[in-house]
């Protein structure tokens, strides 16, 4: 495939720089320490840029140098650099020191389930298990990054707006620094497991009368008017933490890159993180080919799509509606930087409908694989591009499963319980006495894979 990858090359800092986050809008430069998460002369977003990681010669490390480095950090002691986010320090967080706050998180699965990967329609379908993170997403990856900075900056307490995942995440790892936290979800649209996972770690819990764009609007005003530290993914260190979920893949891939890589999205930090690791690794020659990046949102929740199908000309913002509540955003903060990473990768994004992200999670969870709702988005929407033809039946495709089946049971509930999913098999619980004839029973009028000889 053609593409200018000439750009690499300024990803990069100069050898030997300091780390410094800069301005995406007007450029100005800020030091490491700096606190505050947007730039304080425009308000843009910033980024944070590395110089690359040098040798003992004082050189700068080979890709191969930088691949062996990272292999023997997996087996590390202490733990700080055995975490899946950790052992890339390097190129993530290079002057963390002791301050590490960490679980340790990351080292997730890479997993082929021959059903999925029918499903979708390649035989190569890999799926990169995040639900299997410390507090059951991703969200783990950048908040071990995020809760580290606020306490290299003296931060007195932290905050996120969130659908769920975020809160949950930033309660347990405030908990592990001891910092006080406080969050904002939209009151009723937070599933089960997020909210009560949230309470149980201890964080102060907003439910906010509106949906979470008026949560991320209130939050900033509220962090900033208060001086708490702000750490949805706006913050930048989050995405160098969440950059790792592409480092470790390419990794357990040997550093041979896949063809694409397909992920949910929503507020867009992921997406943006994605092109940013995809940009680093190839200029620190730790890949030669860059993987295209599929962002899927849902279709009721899908400006970035809509965005994307008129060429990126404008931004869209929607009012938000999907079952896959995670993704339910209709104004994605990471915007730009997200449109930086689907160009720079010749990326794609689309939409896909409630009923395709159900029927991807029966098939996700059937494999004994299990996912939330917006998670199936990934899978979902392989299938769709292998039906379009933008993915071939040879290209090798890795699918990010962001969160683990039990963060939404409410679905799950609904999936195999309620009338209204009743198209589609469900396993619904059977009530029983407390007899062995009445088990028999049931596996006579519902032998479902049981054997005859059980029946007999
Ligand atoms: N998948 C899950 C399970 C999520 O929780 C989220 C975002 C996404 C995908 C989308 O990632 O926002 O980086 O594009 N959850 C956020 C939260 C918004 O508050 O937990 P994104």
């Amino acid at each position: 495939m053609d593409r200018d990858l000439s750009i690499d090359a300024s990803v990069l800092l100069p050898l030997g720089s300091a780390s410094h986050q800069q301005c995406e809008s007007c450029g100005a430069e800020w030091p490491e320490l700096h606190a505050a998460p947007q730039c304080t002369t425009c308000g843009g977003l910033l980024v944070i840029r590395h110089a690359p990681p040098v040798n003992a010669r004082g050189a700068q490390m080979s890709g191969a140098e930088l691949q062996h480095a990272f292999a023997q950090h997996c087996c590390a002691r202490p733990q700080g650099h055995a975490s899946g986010v950790w052992r890339f320090e390097q190129v993530v967080m290079p002057t963390a020191g002791d301050a590490i706050v960490s679980w340790p998180e990351g080292n997730t699965a890479l997993v082929h389930r021959n059903a999925i990967a029918q499903y979708v329609g390649v035989d190569s379908v890999w799926c990169k298990h995040e639900g299997m993170n410390p507090t059951g997403s991703f969200k783990d990856r950048g908040m071990t990054v995020g809760t580290t900075q606020a306490v290299r900056v003296g931060a007195t307490a932290v905050a996120c707006a969130s659908t769920g995942n975020t809160s949950a995440s930033l309660a347990a790892y405030a908990a592990q620094a001891g910092l006080p936290a406080l969050v904002f979800v939209p009151a009723g649209q937070v599933a089960l497991g997020k909210l009560t996972q949230t309470l149980a770690y201890g964080a102060r819990t907003l439910l906010v009368r509106g949906d979470f764009d008026d949560c991320l609007r209130l939050v900033q005003e509220s962090a900033q008017e208060l001086g708490i530290y702000l750490l949805n993914s706006i913050n930048p260190w989050r995405l160098e933490g969440q950059k790792t979920i592409v480092f470790e893949l390419l990794q357990q891939l040997g550093w041979d890159a896949p063809e694409w890589i397909v992920l949910p999205a929503g507020n867009l930090g992921n997406t943006a993180a994605f092109g940013k690791a995809l940009r680093e690794a190839h200029a620190l020659g730790l890949i030669n080919r860059v993987p295209r990046i599929a962002s899927v949102q849902a279709a009721g929740a899908a400006p970035f799509a809509h965005s994307f199908a008129g060429g990126f000309r404008t931004r869209t913002r929607v009012q938000a509606d999907t079952l896959a509540t995670a993704i339910r955003i209709g104004d994605p903060a990471s915007h730009n930087r997200a449109v930086q990473a689907i160009t720079f990768s010749n990326g794609v994004v689309l939409s896909v409908t409630d009923e395709d992200i159900v029927a991807a999670k029966r098939v996700i969870d059937a494999a004994g694989v299990g996912c939330e709702p917006a998670s199936a988005a990934s899978v979902a929407g392989a299938r769709a591009l292998v039906q379009r033809g933008v993915i071939n039946s040879g290209d090798r495709v890795v699918a990010i499963l962001t969160g683990h089946v039990l963060k939404d049971p409410g679905i799950l509930v609904r999936m195999h319980q309620d009338a209204a999913f009743a198209d589609a098999p469900a396993n619904t619980p059977i009530e029983i006495d407390a007899k062995v004839g009445a088990v028999a029973q049931v596996l006579r009028e519902h032998p479902s894979g049981f054997s005859s000889t059980t029946l007999s």
